[in-house]
């Protein structure tokens, strides 16, 4: 939906009408390709049994088939990028394949060093959910328009959104139940990740730094680090974080022409920010 709505505002901002153009179209569905194949390696990587409230392919059919859909899907969508035949937007779509790759495997390293752990932190964010908006964003405008501050406004965008979803992602494992999320909740110090909320509420309570660097692994470690979570203010710092993303995000939106598609954008921002699962 991000990306359609991004295809018309740069059409229309071009002096177009708004209608897809074909290419636009199927950079849209590579790029849901790309995240589903990605969620069906993560379940497999996570061990996760449930997802969007049904049951995962590794859990219905093991993970070496659930690898190898993933690999079938993202056959598919490479094939669908050839097709498009445009060189620059082949080089930015497989930029987000490595970023993905690249952010999983930072997510599996951790820093001793609490400044080095934040930036740490925020760029396997992007890595790992902004690239993929970021790059599908400027593939679409790449498609309709030669300017450049055009192709970064798309980006940053999506980037700010994507940063933005994440963080809210982080902290909905804190605040939501599993009922809720259709995923298990507290997920993610059970799989030894500290995130938004861990980092701040680190700030408060430096008890949890030996916790982090052991990944909540000791006996205790998962109730304790989350109830340090929820007496400290972590989850707002984290949610106000994600405001200042999407204020960016909105800022670089703004700079198109108007259009109905550049306005759902901008409402696309407080949605980001309000969900609840
Ligand atoms: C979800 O994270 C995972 C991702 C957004 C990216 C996963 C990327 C890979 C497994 C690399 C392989 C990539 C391809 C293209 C095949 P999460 O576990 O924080 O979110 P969740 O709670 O929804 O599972
Ligand atoms: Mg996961």
């Amino acid at each position: 939906m991000i990306v359609v709505l991004m295809a018309r505002a740069c059409n229309i901002h071009s002096n177009r009408d708004g209608d897809l153009l074909p290419a636009q179209r199927s950079i849209a569905m590579i790029s849901e390709m790309i995240h589903t194949a990605s969620l069906v390696h993560d379940d497999v990587i996570d061990g996760a049994d449930m997802r969007r409230g049904k049951t995962t392919i590794n859990e219905v059919w093991g993970e070496r088939k659930a690898i190898l859909a993933g690999d079938f899907i993202l056959s598919a969508a490479s094939t669908a990028l050839a097709r498009i035949g445009n060189t620059a937007v082949v080089s930015v779509l497989s930029q987000v394949i490595e970023d993905l790759v690249r952010g999983e495997f930072m997510q599996l390293g951790s820093k001793e060093n609490e400044n080095e752990r934040f930036k740490h932190y925020l760029e396997k964010t992007f890595k790992k959910t902004a690239s993929l908006i970021a790059n599908s964003c400027k593939a679409v405008s790449i498609l309709v328009s030669s300017d450049p501050e055009v192709h970064e406004i798309a980006y940053q965008y999506g980037r700010n959104v994507g940063i933005a979803f994440q963080l809210v992602d982080d902290v909905l494992d804190f605040t939501s139940c599993a009922n809720q999320l259709g995923k298990p909740s507290a997920a993610d110090l059970r799989l030894g990740l500290a995130t938004g909320p861990v980092l701040f509420a680190c700030q408060q309570f430096p008890e949890l730094h030996s916790m982090i660097m052991r990944r909540f692994g000791s006996d205790g470690d998962v109730d304790r680090a989350w109830r340090y979570v929820l007496e400290s203010d972590g989850v707002e710092q984290t949610s106000f974080l994600a405001q200042r993303y999407c204020h960016e995000a909105t800022r670089q939106i703004s700079r198109l022409q108007p259009s109905p598609e550049r306005d759902a954008l901008i409402r696309l921002t407080e949605l980001v920010l309000s969900r609840d699962k």
